[in-house]
């Protein structure tokens, strides 16, 4: 498991291109964020109250964007710990290897949307928290 933390996380402002019609956010994988993007996936329906995550991943690196509406994502390097509310379709929430997340908080009609460097793999999901503690303290 790397050995990274919450700093190495970071909120991207993704390019924005407006006019009387609307907005685009375009996300060119190795550009704009830096990893190829193999897989896009989103979350929606989701019901009031409910969590998503509560696992960190070995290899995959995600970009998590509110595409619509609001929520929150605790990080956990194993160490620290931080909130971030994302709420704009133009940030994007990069999380490399090796932490621990969880979302919360999600509003009514909201769209989790995850740009992810790798396709799905379940052996590359930590899902146990005492593991992933164990896992990065031996990192
Ligand atoms: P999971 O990643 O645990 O969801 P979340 O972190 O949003 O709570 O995935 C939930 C289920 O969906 C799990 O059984 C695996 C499956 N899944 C896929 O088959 N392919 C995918 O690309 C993803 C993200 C999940």
């Amino acid at each position: 498991m790397k050995d990274s933390k919450i700093t190495d996380c970071q909120l991207i402002n993704l390019p924005k291109i407006s006019n009387r019609a609307g907005n685009i956010t375009p996300v060119s994988g190795t550009i704009d964020i830096p990893f190829e993007i193999n897989r896009v996936y989103y979350l929606y329906d989701i019901p009031g109250g409910a969590e998503r995550g509560g696992h960190a991943h070995i290899e995959l690196q995600q970009l998590i964007v509110a595409a619509s509406g609001s929520f929150d994502v605790h990080l956990d390097d194993g160490q620290s710990q931080k909130i971030i509310s994302l709420n704009r379709p133009y940030y994007g929430l990069l999380i490399v290897p090796g932490i621990w997340r969880e979302l919360h908080n999600f509003s009514s009609g909201s769209i989790c949307l995850v740009l992810a460097s790798h396709h799905y793999d379940e052996s590359d999901y930590i899902r146990d928290f005492k593991q992933f503690k164990k896992l990065k303290n031996n990192a």
